[in-house]
């Protein structure tokens, strides 16, 4: 068998909509599987017998892995995989992979586009001038808000954080981070604490992973700690927000703003949230350009590809860099 006949054997499980460039991949060099989505109950024999990757936007839990007894690799679309249980994939030597770093500056890019339009009202201030405001009401009111003078906190000074953080330099913004472990190198001021970072800024973007270490880690204690002239970004995962505690704090004057690209249930967005007047709301919309989405989906199948004709990883996450592909 030549190399590509023996990889066009390989099954790999796409389950439900999959990005549509790694589709055309995937069925040029792979045998193709489809299940409705990422739940262990679908899997058939033939899946059981077959599979050897998973390629997913979906997470992919403990469950689904246990049913599929030929499973190698999960090749996770998104540079976020909170939603695949890694620590377990790892046990059961099946290999973990993402997509880091190719969306790393559009993120950045959507993250200040989205703190531009909270505090500035954009979104309002163009639907004046479409519903005709303009022309009868007069000019759109001066915005509350304002960049100038503010001090940026970063809660997830990683990849996206860094390229978030020198934009703002760009922008003549003081910018300080919290993370677990100081940044070597970095000279922005560190907090060892998220309360501590909070009080020092008024302006908190988090772009932290989701899981058990940042589950509701913005809280109200947190944007107590912001202040009634603060503003709050979320471009990381909305599970590492207390949302009820954000509405309220929001409602109440706590804190002045919040512009959100992430929930803590997708595509369900609390109604507290959508009605508040003070909120700048996307649909997860972080990386999602067509460069980007492209980008990413040819990591994701260029690790398909590594893993079943090198036996090697590009980007494995921590959790499973040591698994060992058999043979
Ligand atoms: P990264 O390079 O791994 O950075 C994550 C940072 O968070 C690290 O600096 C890490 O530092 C810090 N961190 C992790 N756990 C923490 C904790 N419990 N407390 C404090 N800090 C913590 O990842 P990235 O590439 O920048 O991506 C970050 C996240 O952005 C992704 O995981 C994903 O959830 C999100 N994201 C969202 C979109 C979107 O469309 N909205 C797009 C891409 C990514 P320490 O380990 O030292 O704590
Ligand atoms: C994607 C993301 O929207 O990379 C991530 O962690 O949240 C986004 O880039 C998502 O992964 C696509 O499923």
């Amino acid at each position: 068998m030549t190399k590509a006949e023996q990889l066009n054997s390989v099954a790999v499980l796409v389950p439900g909509h999959f990005n549509d460039h790694a589709v055309e991949r995937i069925d040029r060099t792979f045998r193709r599987v489809k299940i409705e989505r990422a739940d262990p109950a679908l899997v058939t024999d033939e899946m059981r017998r077959d599979v050897r990757a998973i390629a997913s936007f979906a997470g992919v839990n403990a469950a689904l892995m246990d049913a599929l007894p030929k499973l190698e690799l999960i090749a996770s679309f998104g540079v976020g995989y909170d939603s695949v249980d890694a620590v377990h994939a790892a046990k059961k030597n099946i290999m973990v992979t993402n997509t880091p770093d190719v969306l790393t500056e559009e993120v950045a890019d959507t993250t200040i586009g989205l703190l531009l339009n909270t505090v500035r009202e954009l979104y309002t201030a163009e639907k004046w001038l479409r519903d005709g405001s303009w022309v009868k009401k007069g000019n759109y009111p001066l915005s509350r808000l304002t960049l100038r003078g503010r001090h940026v906190g970063i809660f997830g000074m990683g990849r996206i954080g860094l390229a978030i953080a020198r934009r703002l330099e760009a922008f003549g913004l003081p910018v300080a981070y919290h993370n677990r472990r100081k940044v070597e190198g970095l000279t922005y001021q560190y907090h060892s604490t998220l309360k501590g970072l909070a009080e020092a800024v008024d302006t908190l973007i988090s772009v932290v992973p989701g899981g058990a270490s940042t589950e509701k880690a913005v809280n109200a204690e947190i944007l107590a700690a912001l202040g009634a002239n603060g503003v709050f970004v979320n471009i990381g995962r909305g599970s590492t927000v207390d949302e009820p505690a954000l509405a309220a704090a929001l409602a109440n004057g706590v804190i002045a703003a919040a512009g959100l690209d992430v929930f803590a249930d997708e595509p369900n967005v609390p109604n507290a949230l959508l009605e508040a007047p003070n909120t700048s709301l996307l649909p997860h919309v972080g990386s999602a350009s067509h460069h980007t989405r492209r980008a990413m989906a040819d990591l994701c199948v260029d690790n398909l590809v590594s893993w079943f004709s090198e036996r090697r990883p590009l980007t494995p996450v921590p959790e499973t860099v040591n698994v060992k592909a058999a043979g």
